[in-house]
């Protein structure tokens, strides 16, 4: 034993006091964070307030600058993070943008099994292409199998990179920001492909980062909100995403409504101001 404490079997992401900073500026921290079996969680802020920078150590991409990160039970600085990586399902538009345009969907998906963007081999395994329609069926996105990825919508992006990220069966799942950028129905079919995904007790512990809580899908169970790089609460959603907590993380009054275990937020409307005629 090395005296340092063993990371806890029990959970998939297990942060203490973990903080990266970046030419002498703080991005994210400090940051204690555990996220157990079958919790789902969303990470809401404002831009720029260090979800992605509190993510990438999530998904074994970067080393905390302090502190102490454990993901899968493995310990930063006593495991090989690109060991780690495989187990770990993730989606971000930095990913959606290397993805090339000629790139056909079932190659893209199959090919995550492979640890590889973009067709590595002529033929893969038949047990491999199953699990691609699989996945892409549950994601309702069966049939862009045969398009290429440049075809697609954003949506429908959206979507078939979900698909990839659960690909491999991943113990932990990593959306940031998965609903940018799409237009109302597809913002509400990935919502409502995500609450599925959320209530399915064989889907990995998931996080979604987003800054929008209409993008929080029924089903999710916990919440962290952070601003400028600090946690403002964490825990349980429903004491987390309250009008309280959102109008010190996004710096004004909101008004937070919940119907059909959905949220919804606008500025509180100032007193005095009249309702506009439509
Ligand atoms: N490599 C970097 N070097 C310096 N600053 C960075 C770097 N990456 C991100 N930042 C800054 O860190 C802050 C947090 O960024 P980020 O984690 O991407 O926020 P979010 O995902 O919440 O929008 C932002 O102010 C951003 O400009
Ligand atoms: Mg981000």
């Amino acid at each position: 034993m090395d005296g340092v404490a063993q990371p806890d079997p029990d959970l998939l992401i297990e942060f203490d006091d973990v903080l990266v900073r970046r030419g002498g500026n703080v991005l994210v921290g400090p940051v204690t964070w555990k996220v157990e079996l079958d919790e789902r969680w969303v990470v809401l802020g404002p831009n720029g307030a260090g979800k992605t920078s509190l993510l990438r150590i999530a998904a074994a991409e970067t080393f905390p600058t302090s502190g102490t990160a454990s993901v899968l039970a493995e310990r930063f600085g006593h495991t090989d993070l690109s060991e780690l990586r495989p187990r770990i399902g993730m989606s971000s538009s930095a990913l959606a943008n290397r993805v090339p345009y000629d790139e056909k969907v079932s190659d893209l998906v199959v090919s995550a099994g492979y640890g590889v963007l973009g067709r590595w081999r002529e033929q893969y395994d038949a047990i491999d292409t199953e699990r691609a329609t699989e996945m892409l069926e549950s994601l309702g996105a069966e049939h862009l199998a045969g398009r290429t990825y440049g075809t697609l919508s954003e949506g429908e992006r959206k979507r078939v990179l979900i698909a990839r990220a659960l690909m491999t069966d991943p113990e932990l799942l990593l959306l940031d920001e998965p609903a940018a950028g799409l237009d109302l129905g597809g913002r509400e079919e990935l919502v409502a492909r995500l609450a599925t995904l959320a209530a399915d007790p064989d889907a990995p512990a998931t996080v979604l980062i987003t800054h929008h809580v209409e993008e929080i899908p029924p089903g999710f169970t916990h919440a962290m909100l952070l601003k400028e790089g600090q946690v403002v609460s964490q825990g349980l959603i429903d004491d987390v995403i309250t009008a309280e907590n959102l109008s010190t993380a996004f710096s004004q009054s909101i008004t937070l409504d919940r119907v059909d275990g959905r949220y919804f937020a606008r500025r509180t409307r100032e007193p005095g101001r009249h309702r506009v005629q439509v």
